[in-house]
């Protein structure tokens, strides 16, 4: 049996249209450009309207995926979406985008880790194509906020935008593909990043639309330090995993929550300035869709050739932290 990887054979984005500077968040909250610009880098993000939904996006992205892959969707055995933001409780989003894409060959189901979810993705796809369960798949990172975001809150709503992100992946052998993947959680620190109502502990009532428990409840300075910590530890293992060391990035694309956060990684990792990929002034946290998104874009851009060596880090609600080492 060859030396078969889980490789990337092509990405797509999907941005929704309407752009939220942080002037049009100044006119809804006690905030300005400033303050926000100077605590996270960001400067404006993506917002969905209120009849698109997260398979819209990840339609959108699967679509741009398949075309960049040359792969049919009839190709495709498995289509896995990362989000915690579906359009409904059920069906899964990643059954919403095998009917849209006719992928008729494809079993789909849906991973929530949150922020991570894309890392954690890349987990279960790895050990698809390793296993020879899957040949040819379809990996998304898709995200909402905005539709869980409390819009009076100042500490929360200045921080996230909406998008998706695909990469068809496939069973090659070769040295191309996700070398390593390291994933960790710990449920003991749930409470510092949550949507309290809407699920089953907290059913939609009337209370939980007038509290608006529905929304992100947020830690912030606790969710910072530990974000920070948590996902130099996951780029380390990741790099421990794969036998490779920092030095050896072309890029590291970590989750784009905050602009200090990243720069804070950046330092601790050692890494030079043009090994980081940075879009969050851009988008702000689109959750699941940052580091795809990202990937993406850099491929794009050239930032990113055939035989580079790539890290994905992430961390975010459970809590979740995990990275992956790619060979692009
Ligand atoms: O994927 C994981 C998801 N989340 C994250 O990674 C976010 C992690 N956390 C953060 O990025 C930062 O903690 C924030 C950007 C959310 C906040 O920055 P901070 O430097 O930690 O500020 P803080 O929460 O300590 O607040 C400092 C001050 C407070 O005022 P007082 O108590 O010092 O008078 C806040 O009330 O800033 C105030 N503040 C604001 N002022 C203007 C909080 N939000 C705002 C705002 N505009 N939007």
């Amino acid at each position: 049996m060859p030396n078969i990887k889980a490789k990337f054979l092509g990405t797509g984005k999907a941005l929704p249209q309407k752009v939220l500077t942080n002037a049009d968040i100044e006119k809804m909250v006690e905030t300005n450009d400033e303050w926000i610009r100077t605590r996270t880098g960001i400067l404006e993000r993506r917002v969905t309207s209120r009849e698109e939904a997260t398979s819209d996006l990840a339609i959108t992205a699967a679509k741009e995926a398949l075309a960049n892959a040359n792969v049919k969707a009839e190709e495709l055995d498995s289509i896995i979406v990362a989000t915690c933001t579906p359009d409904m409780v059920f069906p899964s989003v990643s059954c919403i985008v095998q009917s849209a894409l006719g992928a008729k060959n494809a079993m789909g189901m849906d991973v929530s880790a949150a922020c991570s979810g894309f890392i954690f993705g890349l987990a279960t796809a790895k050990s698809f194509i390793e296993s020879g369960q899957s040949k040819k798949l379809l990996l998304i990172g898709v995200d909402t906020l905005s539709k869980i975001t409390n819009w009076q809150d100042r500490s929360t709503c200045i921080l996230f935008g909406d998008g998706a992100g695909a990469a068809v992946i496939s069973a090659e052998p070769g040295d191309a593909g996700i070398l390593s993947v390291y994933t960790a959680s710990d449920g003991t620190q749930a409470d510092i990043l949550k949507v309290p109502g809407g699920g089953s502990r907290n059913p939609i009532c009337k209370e939980i639309l007038d509290d608006k428990s529905y929304t992100i409840q947020m830690d912030g300075p606790e969710v910072y330090k530990l974000a920070v910590t948590k996902m130099v530890e996951a780029s380390e293992k990741a790099l421990e995993l794969a036998g490779k060391q920092a030095s050896d990035l072309k890029l590291i694309i970590p989750h784009q929550a905050n602009l200090r956060i990243i720069e804070s990684v950046a330092k601790r990792l050692k890494v030079r300035e043009d090994q980081v990929f940075v879009n969050v002034q851009k988008y702000g946290n689109m959750s699941a869709a940052t580091t795809i998104v990202a990937l993406d874009e850099a491929q794009r851009e050239g930032r990113l050739k055939r035989g580079d060596l790539v890290e994905l880090v992430a961390f975010g609600a459970g809590l979740t932290w995990g990275a992956s080492v790619i060979r692009w």
